[in-house]
């Protein structure tokens, strides 16, 4: 019984150590064509609406789109679009965004 317990710890371990699968920034990349006409292919937004998205922290970009995805946070146009995207859509698209540097000057 103890010997059992050891292991399932073992395998616990051994299940937090490889933790998520990784964002993949390339497909993200790719994915993220369908959001250029609003977002801007390079995540700095085309439309007057629409926010930029490049250089967001990656955490916020993930949340926000779990959120449209539930209905937790409520646009006609991203709720729509947030509804088919799988988790590994919202892990790629966001670490891709993320991943975009911006520079920021002052006037
Ligand atoms: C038709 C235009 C349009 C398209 C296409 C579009 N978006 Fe958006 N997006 C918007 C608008 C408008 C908002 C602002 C919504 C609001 O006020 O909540 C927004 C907001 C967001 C936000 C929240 C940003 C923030 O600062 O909180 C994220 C993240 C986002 N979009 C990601 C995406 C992704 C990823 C795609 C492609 C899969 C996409 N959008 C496609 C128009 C668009």
């Amino acid at each position: 019984m103890r010997r059992e317990l050891q292991q399932s710890v073992v395998c616990l371990l051994v299940l937090a150590a490889a933790g998520p699968v990784a964002a993949d920034v390339a497909a993200g990349k790719t994915k993220a064509r369908a959001c250029a006409v609003c977002h801007g292919p390079m995540g700095i937004s085309n439309a007057p609406d629409a926010p930029s998205l490049a250089g967001q922290p990656e955490r916020y970009l993930v949340e926000q789109l779990k959120a449209y995805r539930s209905g937790k946070r409520h646009h006609e146009v991203m709720s729509v679009i947030a509804k088919p995207l799988s988790d590994d859509d919202v892990r790629d698209l966001s670490a891709w965004y993320a991943s975009l540097v911006i520079e920021v000057k002052s006037p």
